[in-house]
């Protein structure tokens, strides 16, 4: 057992079962081992019972009751998600097997056959027990370790905005846009997500860029424009080799998302379906929100001049699939850009 499942001193038990002399020796067998014990005379008892504080560390129920029998039990229980790891024994007969099938099929943990051996329930518990906790224990640490790296990745496209334009909502806009795409796309929900949650690092190189160039009023000059464009390859290092499939997409994207479909963008020039389509759909999103956003140079567009220049450059800078796509999706593309309307604008660069 690793040291961060503390086993519990003593444990709570519900024993759900309409037999009195069921419950009588089972009540026996749990103390002497040391735990504590509470009773429930069918289903719909345990169920009123659990919703009292504190909630029990493990049910054991009968199968067969008159009022909400012990697979009703379990299923009721299943679906309430602060339940989802309470430990439910089910007790049924030794030679039954499709109620034991039925057992796990409504999400028991496990069961007991009848006729019980009394002298060794105790141990059983504690095993079920510990087994439970650890399982929780693990579920829990996964689940904060995914929120600490969505919140990392949130954070870190968010550092690389904060340098680009300030308060505006330019990152979360072109992720929705780009999730929106992807579903049109075919992508499949999975796939959505990552682009979801990807795309906001699409610019991270940026931090990379000095504020001379970055933060620069005017024109670039070409050779300021020649470093502008390794933020793609900077993005592309800072998110190099991750193992998670989330910061690899996020790579992707960063070092693709300015490729144009017939080869003339950059860092590598890349043509087609040659350029990862998340880094097409990301390009996509970025610049039609960029067309549409107000920027210290420039009032915003309206929708119908940047559809215009989106399809005018359908087949040169964007995937004419992808265009048809945007087009066909626009009114959920604006419901999502009346979500997340800019504060203020100030920013330096399209895209
Ligand atoms: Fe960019
Ligand atoms: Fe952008």
């Amino acid at each position: 057992m690793s040291e961060w499942v503390v086993e519990l001193q003593q444990p709570l038990v519900l024993i759900v079962d309409d037999e009195f002399l069921q419950r009588l020796p089972m009540r026996e067998a749990l103390e002497q081992s040391g735990c504590r014990v509470t009773e429930a005379e069918d289903g719909v008892q345990a169920w009123e019972s659990l919703q009292q504080k504190p909630p029990p560390d493990l049910i054991i129920s009968d199968v067969v009751m008159s009022r909400m029998d012990g697979f009703m039990l379990c299923e009721t229980i299943r679906r309430q998600e602060e339940f989802r790891y309470l430990p439910i024994v089910l007790a049924t007969s030794l030679d039954d097997v499709s109620s034991i099938e039925h057992a796990y099929r409504v999400g028991a943990t496990d069961f007991i056959t009848k006729p019980i051996n009394w002298g060794l329930l105790g141990h059983r518990v504690r095993y079920i027990l510990r087994t439970a906790r650890t399982a929780q224990a693990l579920a829990d640490r996964e689940l904060d370790l995914l929120r600490t790296r969505m919140e990392i990745i949130r954070r870190l496209g968010q550092a690389a905005e904060y340098r680009d334009n300030e308060t505006g909502r330019h990152i979360q806009r072109m992720s929705h846009y780009s999730a929106l795409i992807g579903r049109a796309y075919g992508l499949d929900l999975h796939d959505q997500e990552l682009l979801l949650h990807a795309a906001p690092m699409h610019d991270v190189g940026k931090i990379g860029i000095p504020d001379s160039i970055l933060l620069k009023p005017g024109k670039l000059t070409e050779g300021e424009f020649t470093i502008m464009k390794t933020h793609t390859l900077l993005g592309g290092q800072l998110l190099d080799q991750e193992p998670s499939l989330l910061l690899r997409t996020a790579h992707t994207i960063a070092l693709t998302h300015h490729e144009r479909w017939d080869g003339s963008g950059y860092p590598y020039g890349l043509a087609q379906e040659a350029i990862p389509v998340m880094g097409r759909i990301c390009s996509l999103a970025d610049v039609f929100d960029a067309l549409t956003s107000k920027r210290p140079y420039k009032q915003p567009w309206s929708v119908e001049q940047a559809m215009g220049e989106i399809s005018r450059c359908s087949g040169t800078v964007f995937d004419p699939n992808l265009v048809q796509i945007f087009h066909r999706i626009l009114p959920e593309i604006l419901a999502v850009r009346d979500t997340f309307p800019d504060m203020d604008c100030s920013s330096s660069d399209l895209g």
